[in-house]
């Protein structure tokens, strides 16, 4: 009871010492201390009941990788209160910034910006990916660095130049703003606000983001009855024995959960970004990073862990022709793609037919659900 009268006081510091600068001499800017209220729906969206279709669950390839945590866990309510908490500039220190901010919708939850922009003018070193499929990825961050997203959704909110909240504070502040009680009370069966249930809700959002309803699974089930000449082509090169790109992007999610070195520069760490190998220290680490799912990839520019490329048809020019002769590049860029790593790169010398064929086949890989869900959208 106490403690509560504590939080009203500073939130009401808060609007005072604010009011008190420009806020009228500025009406047509949004006004950072103005607390906005989600709009949700009077009965939540199904989130508990929306698992992966049995051709993923079945699917061999991604056997592989285990499935953790896909409909465990998730509860309509948990997954509501997710929704709002990543949608939210409240959880930054200026209460401008959200997850989505940098993790954009309608972007399969990245963002088009080289790099995203947190709280301070700093861009982000690291280019920021598409949030979808979790069910399978155990590792986060493009150096696999974090094990599991219940260790990893706070970091953000943490890191200065994301969201630079004080991760103690961060409680007290949502228990203050008016609609987070009864989130968290409908979740959770009380209103307490802490850490833990903070972390809950973001993953039980994440989660939720399934992503597999792209013209390429249309395409699995008829047989690619309505693929274009183009992506038909495109396809053939993509599982083609010379490119091996489907032997890195396994699986339907077109993925893995190792972190390969793919050949973008002759030594990573002096170029300002070793990957793994700046964690490792090992020679052979150097430029080793996720092997990112190409899902949704027409909707992700840019391109590689640095947003180096813009276009997909850059990435395509590069595998064809640029390759960097790394010591330790993956042998399946080198011509026979078997033995030791650090071969000389293949050169595919691509046609033009066949490079324009693998980028519309790339772009078949778009799901055109999930950036338009209105259960995965801002609700401010
Ligand atoms: C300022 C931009 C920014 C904000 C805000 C931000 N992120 Fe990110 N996010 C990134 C970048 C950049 C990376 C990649 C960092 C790396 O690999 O080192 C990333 C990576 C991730 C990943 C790992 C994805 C993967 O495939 O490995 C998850 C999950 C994630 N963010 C969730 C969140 C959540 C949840 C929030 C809000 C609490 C959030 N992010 C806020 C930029 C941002
Ligand atoms: C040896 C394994 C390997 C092979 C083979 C491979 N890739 Fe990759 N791919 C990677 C890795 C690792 C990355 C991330 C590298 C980085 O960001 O530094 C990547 C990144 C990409 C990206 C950018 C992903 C993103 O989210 O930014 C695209 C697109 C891509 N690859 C397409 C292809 C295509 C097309 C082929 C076949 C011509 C191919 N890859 C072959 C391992 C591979």
């Amino acid at each position: 009871m106490v403690r509560k009268v504590e939080f009203w006081v500073l939130a009401l510091t808060g609007t005072l010492l604010f009011t008190g600068c420009s806020k009228e001499q500025q009406p047509g800017l949004e006004d950072p201390e103005e607390v906005r209220l989600p709009s949700l729906p009077e009965t939540p969206y199904p989130y508990s009941e929306q698992g992966f279709p049995e051709s993923w669950q079945n699917d061999p390839g991604l056997a592989l990788f285990g499935g953790t945590g896909d409909l465990a866990g998730i509860t309509d309510a948990g997954a509501t209160l997710g929704r709002v908490l990543f949608h939210d500039t409240q959880l930054s220190a200026d209460n401008t910034v959200s997850c989505g901010s940098c993790h954009q919708q309608e972007h399969a939850f990245a963002d088009p910006a080289v790099g995203s922009l947190g709280i301070t003018s700093t861009p982000l070193h690291r280019n920021t990916p598409g949030l979808f499929n979790f069910r399978y990825q155990r590792r986060l961050f493009w150096d696999l660095r974090v094990l599991g997203l219940e260790n990893q959704v706070l970091q953000p909110i943490g890191h200065p130049d994301e969201m630079g909240m004080e991760l103690a504070a961060l409680p007290d502040k949502l228990a203050s703003l008016p609609y987070y009680p009864a989130l968290f009370e409908a979740a959770f069966g009380d209103p307490e606000v802490n850490l833990e249930r903070i972390t809950e809700g973001l993953v039980q959002f994440l989660r939720s983001i399934r992503s597999f309803r792209s013209r390429y699974d249309a395409g699995l089930a008829n047989d690619f009855a309505d693929f274009t000449a183009d992506e038909l082509l495109g396809k053939e090169v993509f599982f083609r024995g010379d490119t091996r790109c489907n032997q890195c992007h396994t699986s339907r999610n077109f993925f893995s959960n190792q972190a390969f070195i793919n050949g973008l520069e002759l030594d990573y760490a002096a170029a300002g970004d070793g990957g793994i190998g700046d964690l490792t220290g090992a020679a052979s680490d150097d430029g080793r990073f996720k092997t990112a799912s190409l899902r949704n990839i027409g909707l992700t520019a840019p391109y590689m862990h640095d947003g180096r490329f813009s276009t997909l048809r850059e990435v395509v020019d590069f595998y064809s022709d640029n390759i960097v002769q790394h010591p330790y590049l993956d042998e399946r860029l080198s011509d026979n793609g078997i033995g030791p790593p650090g071969q000389e790169p293949y050169q595919l010398e691509l046609s033009e037919l066949e490079r324009e064929g693998l980028v519309a086949f790339l772009h078949t890989l778009s799901d055109t659900v999930i950036i338009a869900d209105p259960a995965l959208s801002s609700p401010f």
